[in-house]
């Protein structure tokens, strides 16, 4: 069975666009909550709640990450920069696991893989200071040889395949391409002993081609499953 983590970013993001600057007393009405979305979700069977607490907190904010940790029941994923301020939240909190990823001030949402083989060093440093403390570290990577050779040599456990070249090529003459690319990084991560995690642009049709990624453990996904709420809920 592949494994569901939900990605609640985007449930902070519709309560940022009312709440961001919160008035002492003014909590109750505060909606939506997405640490109860993420209670709910668990309840309705995910697997994991992944959350990513960015540099500038445009949606999930410190006490977010905060209260995930201590209200939810299964498996806290916590994606994050490569930074020192990340490594220190990362530490003080103690998910299940990182999920390394690059951040760019500019970009509306993460694009594009952590680029590992330019960031060796880093990366190294925050996999051995993450096992440090027992906690698991899953680098988000385009399904690239390079990039999936060198998780193996750094001893990431695990790395996320960004589907997103792939999603967004799906309605395109380009999507089986993309697909094959999936399945040769698959492969060559579950060959070099990686345990392969996919996300990014996943949704209710595409999931049915994800689903035959070769040795596929977890897919995380987000806006999707948010969108569709949203609308069935109205
Ligand atoms: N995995 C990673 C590493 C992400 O950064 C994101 C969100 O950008 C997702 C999965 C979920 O993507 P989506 O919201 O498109 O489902």
């Amino acid at each position: 069975m592949i494994l569901l983590g939900l990605n609640i970013d985007h449930c902070a993001t519709v309560r940022q666009a009312r709440y961001r600057a919160v008035a002492p007393g003014a909590e109750p009405a505060v909606e939506p909550d997405p640490v109860a979305l993420a209670v709910q979700a668990e309840k309705a069977g995910a697997d994991g709640i992944t959350i990513h607490l960015r540099e500038d907190r445009r949606h999930i904010i410190d006490a977010d990450v905060a209260r995930v940790r201590a209200e939810i029941g299964t498996r806290m994923n916590l994606e994050m920069a490569c930074t020192a301020e990340m490594t220190a939240v990362a530490k003080k909190l103690k998910p299940d696991s990182v999920c390394l990823v690059p951040e760019n001030r500019a970009e509306v949402t993460t694009e594009g893989g952590l680029d590992v083989v330019g960031q060796r060093d880093r990366v190294a440093g925050i996999i051995d200071a993450m096992g440090e403390i027992g906690v698991k570290v899953s680098l988000f990577i385009d399904p690239d040889e390079p990039q999936i050779a060198m998780a193996a040599e750094l001893g990431a456990p695990w790395v996320e395949l960004h589907t997103g070249s792939w999603a967004n090529a799906y309605y395109t003459d380009r999507r089986a391409e993309e697909f094959a690319r999936l399945v040769r990084g698959a492969e060559q991560a579950h060959a070099a002993g990686l345990v392969v995690n996919a996300g990014h642009g996943i949704n209710y049709e595409n999931v049915a081609e994800i689903r035959g990624l070769p040795h596929l453990h977890e897919c995380n996904i987000g806006h999707s499953i948010i969108s569709r709420a949203l609308f069935s809920g109205f």
